[in-house]
């Protein structure tokens, strides 16, 4: 038998391979986008064509560990593990007990409704959706059946699997056909009375060892799961819109929520394909939380000086998918301006720009009205910007006495990210989140934050926390200084010279 021929000892028989790796870095560098490993593969590939084995070995070596060093490498690894440890809970063991969840229900059709309900769908679950009215549950159930139709279209599902998907979501206007269900998930409008009325109902006819979910942003999960005699099974269920695409579940754990509820949320979270993430029980929980302050300072940088483009320009170019303009744009700008209201009543001494109420007055509540911070065409998603927003900023500044100045980008991206770090190390310091690297997958996989970046925690991390510190301080001797209070936590771990992800 003949040995079997090493590979350094074959010939490389390919015409013109100078032309072939030239065309291969130029395609490779368009889909690598921040990341710089992949164009270093084409380098080690064109060395192994034009050197000695040894040196191609030594020098595929050498940009292994150069690579390994880089921040992108460090983020990816952090983003990594940190998907991991999200599904963990120290008090909640690996072997703790689940409850089975054969049939699903979900509480209004409207935009997560529908979405949450795709969702169960999509893993094999039937779903039955319920509403009050027959009119809103057609229009619930004709939307969930178009986006079925659009992913076919698109040849990203196959008919038959679309038509098997939509025959297992049924829909009621009657609570004793839901009442056999294992999990319910509520998402009727963000009104405490509303979902009183639901969670006693639920009480009423759900079956026993029925998880109770709601998919409220805001309200006080505590509060809606006393409405029920059965608050260890009530939990969070916080889905991003839309619910059936978005990688994020915010899984809220109340003060009575019981262990075998948390483990089952964890494991559906993973049948459902999603990234669960356990928060407590606060205003916002971890993600919207931080997001209010981000947007605050948002809403700042337009009286010092900044236009939304700007803003939004120099953040997607630190890599965020989208900047806060166009976000509150296609989110709908009534919502904010709806939480900014109940906190102008609850919590009279935080201060925030009027310039978005103003926005909101003016009835330019983004997308879905055809205007808001930029102007749209019928039919088309492209932001333009606003002259008649961008007078209306400089109007505000100008009657306000702020004399307005040239805002760098590298301001726009230390004051949007930082308010979110040191809003993060609060909700990390109250416990709020488990952990740092908790906070950076709600970021990754519900915000657009650059993966490259590994989340606002590490980020911070990799800046330095006490470069971080000294900025934040900087800045509270800046205009509305008073927002820049740093998390104590922040201070302590920066004075011991340590970072948020140890
Ligand atoms: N829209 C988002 O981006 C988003 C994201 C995450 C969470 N949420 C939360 O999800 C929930 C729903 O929000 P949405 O944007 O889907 O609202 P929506 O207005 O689009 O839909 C609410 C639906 O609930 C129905 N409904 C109202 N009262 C009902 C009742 N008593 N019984 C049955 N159905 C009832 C309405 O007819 C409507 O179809 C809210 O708590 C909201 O805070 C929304």
């Amino acid at each position: 038998m003949r040995p079997l021929p090493k590979v350094r000892d074959l010939k490389i028989d390919y015409p013109n391979a100078e032309a072939f790796l030239q065309f291969s870095r130029n395609t490779v560098k368009a889909m690598a986008g921040p990341f710089p490993a992949p164009l270093e593969c084409v380098e080690c590939v064109a060395a192994a064509v034009t050197k000695k084995i040894e040196d191609g070995l030594a020098f595929e070596r050498e940009r292994f560990f150069a690579l390994a060093q880089t921040d992108e490498s460090k983020a990816l690894r952090h983003a990594f593990f940190a998907e991991r440890a999200a599904s963990k809970v120290p008090d909640v063991p690996a072997d703790t007990p689940t409850r089975e969840i054969a049939r699903a229900a979900v509480i209004g059709a409207g935009t997560m409704g529908g979405g949450i309900a795709m969702n169960f769908a999509n893993a094999g679950i039937p779903v039955t959706i319920l509403e009050t009215k027959q009119e809103a549950l057609d229009k619930g159930l004709a939307t969930i059946r178009k986006n079925y139709e659009n992913t076919v279209k698109k040849g990203k599902l196959a008919p038959e699997k679309a038509e098997q998907r939509v025959g297992l979501i049924t829909g009621t206007l009657a609570y004793e056909d839901i009442a056999g269900a294992d999990i319910v998930v509520e998402a009727v409008f963000e009104d405490m009375e509303v979902k009183a009325q639901v969670f006693r109902k639920l009480d009423e006819v759900m079956k026993p060892g029925a998880i109770l979910a709601s998919n409220t942003s805001t309200l006080d999960l505590d509060k809606i799961a006393a409405f029920t005699k059965r608050p260890q099974d009530v939990i969070g269920l916080h889905f991003f819109s839309p619910a059936n695409v978005m990688k994020l579940l915010e899984i809220v754990r109340g003060a009575q929520t019981g262990k075998d509820v948390l483990a089952t949320a964890l494991a559906l979270s993973k049948k459902i394909r999603k990234t669960g993430v356990v928060s407590g029980v606060c205003d916002g929980f971890i993600g919207n939380r931080m997001v209010e302050q981000y947007l605050r300072q948002a809403f700042f940088l337009l009286e010092e000086g900044a236009l939304p483009e700007q803003v939004d320009k120099a953040i997607e170019k630190f890599g965020f998918a989208m900047g806060p303009f166009r976000m509150s744009d296609l989110a709908g700008n009534d919502i904010g301006w709806y939480i900014r209201k109940r906190r102008y009543a609850e919590s009279p001494e935080l201060v925030y720009s009027p310039i978005p109420d103003r926005l909101c007055e003016a009835g330019r509540f983004g997308q879905k009205t055809g205007a808001g911070w930029y102007d749209y065409q019928a039919g088309d998603r492209k932001p333009h910007a606003s002259p008649l927003v961008n007078d209306m900023i400089t109007g505000y500044a100008q009657e306000a006495g702020i004399e307005r100045r040239a805002i760098s980008d590298a301001e726009i991206v230390q004051r949007l990210v930082f308010a979110l770090a040191n809003e993060g190390a609060r909700i990390l310091e109250e416990g709020i989140a488990l952990r740092a690297s908790d906070i950076d997958m709600v970021y990754l996989t519900g915000y657009g934050f650059p993966l490259h970046r590994g989340g606002p925690m590490l980020y911070a991390d990799t800046v330095g926390l006490t470069n971080v510190l000294d900025t934040i301080r900087k800045f509270a001797r800046g205009r509305h200084g008073e927002a820049w209070q740093p998390a104590p936590l922040l201070e302590r771990l920066a004075n011991e010279g340590k970072g948020f992800n140890g």
